[in-house]
């Protein structure tokens, strides 16, 4: 059995104290609403705690979809980078990063510059690329831009939307077991200002061409959205945030397994998740589904 975790929307704590400058834009708004709010939200002792216990699980691989930081701070990648090596080396694990990881355009390449090795192909590619890990074929998206202040729209920029139906298309032909990665969930539904802008021909992409996962943050919430595929359902999961407090998140922190077994053709792939269990203040399993097989 290969084990593949899911963790996502990290929001790094604590924050580094951003120079007044970097405070002369959208980060100035999302600077309040840290120190208003997000900073009781999101602890890194909670986060400690998620990681400890996905880590006891000993998975084959670990995915990590975006938010790891949360203003795009220049001083908030290199902690991001140790955090990303607490995991692991970057041959297991793989990072999509999300909306608060380009959060202003001066930041824009900074995820790249400074996760890079967890954010390219077997084939040293960028959005999209391939990494084969066990049965999987891990796929991973960029709807990582730069917004205006207010808004946390996602978009699969540059050539992503006609180069993963071509990619999930060929693997399909493999019958291998695909995974995509993307921050921004690709359901109906979205508030307007948190939207994947271009979800609808997401959706036709995997309706067309198919995947067995596509695993998501944005959210900070569990979730489990089904989508249609050319030959099967497709199961679409979000995760908690993985720092959230269970003193001040309507679903605080916790991550997912996914239990792969069978062979192409007949995969079978169990749900598991694990997070705080808000009475007794324990982190403990919370859900197994079958998702396939
Ligand atoms: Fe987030
Ligand atoms: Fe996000």
């Amino acid at each position: 059995m290969f084990i593949l975790a899911h963790l996502s929307d990290i929001h790094l704590a604590p924050l580094p104290r951003p120079n007044p400058s970097e405070l002369l834009s959208k980060r100035g708004l999302g600077y309040i609403n840290w120190l208003r709010k997000r900073r009781r939200v999101h602890r890194a002792d909670m986060l400690a705690r998620v990681v400890a216990d996905l880590k006891a699980r000993k998975p084959d691989h670990i995915a990590v979809t975006g938010d790891l930081v949360n203003l795009s701070l220049t001083s908030e990648f290199a902690p991001a980078c140790a955090f990303l090596a607490g995991l692991g080396d970057a041959n297991a694990v793989t990072v999509v990063p999300g909306n608060h990881d380009s959060y202003v355009r001066s930041a824009e390449t900074l995820a790249l510059q400074h996760w890079a090795d967890y954010m390219r192909g077997d084939n040293n590619e960028n959005f999209p690329f391939v990494r084969r890990r066990g049965p999987a074929a891990i796929v991973g998206l960029s709807t990582s831009l730069p917004t205006a202040p207010l808004s946390a729209t996602g978009k699969l920029h540059g050539d992503q939307l006609a180069r993963v139906a071509d990619i999930l298309a060929a693997l399909g032909r493999e019958k291998a077991f695909r995974v995509v990665l993307i921050h921004h969930p690709p359901t109906e539904g979205a508030h307007h200002f948190r939207r994947l802008r271009d979800a609808d021909k997401m959706r036709d992409a995997l309706k067309a061409c198919g995947a067995e996962l596509v695993l998501h943050g944005h959210h900070h919430e569990s979730s489990l959205v089904w989508l249609p595929g050319p030959e099967h359902r497709i199961p679409v999961i979000g995760v908690p945030s993985a720092s959230g407090s269970p003193d001040y998140h309507d679903d605080p922190g916790g991550y997912n397994l996914y239990e792969i077994d069978g062979e192409p053709g007949a995969w079978r792939c169990t749900l598991v998740s694990r997070g705080w269990h808000r009475d007794d203040r324990r982190i403990t399993e919370l859900r197994r589904q079958p998702l396939m097989g």
